[in-house]
């Protein structure tokens, strides 16, 4: 790029950072409907972590919608662009050797697949939580269902915009009968190993 200087070579390494963190960074990168449980689940992971000692940061794409990303809606185009800077924010954080929890709908396999791009698919761990549509509904925690279903809300995740359940997550749990502390137990369990400090 023209004019455009970077220093990545005075700034303290990754491995700096991870050895002062004592941990390694990570993007866990959840995908599912709205209402599926990936924030609820992304707090108890972040809670749990914490308590054992270990540094995380919540990205929220309805968090995000309210500031960087205010400036775009749900056209397949600007759902792009919200990974697009999403997924940049969550480079930047596992490069610092901080586990990055990131939750956004993510409808598509092309829209995953630029964010395993950006950040590295080493750091990436793709989380499905597959809460069946019916159940998500069902719930209509924001009552964002009832008015998609009225026509209120276009391009709504499921119900007039595609959603594409990843065909290799790493990990899915479906949140039908089960509690969000023994969802976030069950990833845990899986992601200890990327996240452990070793010399
Ligand atoms: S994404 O598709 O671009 O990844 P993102 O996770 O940031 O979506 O935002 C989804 C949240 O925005 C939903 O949980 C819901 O609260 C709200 N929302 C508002 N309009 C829509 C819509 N048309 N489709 C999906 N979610 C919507």
């Amino acid at each position: 790029m023209k004019n455009i200087y970077p220093t990545f070579h005075t700034i303290q390494s990754r491995s700096d950072k991870e050895q002062q963190l004592r941990q390694r960074g990570v993007t866990l990168w959840f995908t599912g409907l709205s209402g599926s449980g990936k924030s609820t689940i992304a707090a108890a992971v972040e809670r749990h972590l914490a308590d054992s000692g270990y540094y995380c940061c919540i990205v929220d794409g309805d968090n995000l919608r309210h500031g960087i990303n205010s400036d775009l809606g749900f056209s397949a185009a600007e759902r792009e662009e919200n990974i697009r800077r999403t997924a940049e924010i969550c480079r930047l954080m596992t490069q610092n050797g901080i586990i990055a929890i990131a939750s956004l709908v993510s409808p598509t396999e092309q829209m995953r697949e630029l964010a395993r791009t950006i950040i590295g698919s080493s750091d990436f761990i793709e989380i499905y939580i597959s809460t069946p549509l019916a159940e998500c509904e069902a719930r209509d925690v924001k009552g964002l269902y009832a008015a998609a279903r009225r026509g209120e809300i276009t391009d709504f995740t499921g119900i007039s915009a595609p959603f594409e359940p990843p065909m290799h997550p790493d990990i899915t749990i479906d949140t039908t009968g089960t509690t969000a502390v023994s969802c976030a137990e069950q990833i845990i369990q899986t992601i200890k190993s990327r996240i452990e400090y070793e010399l």
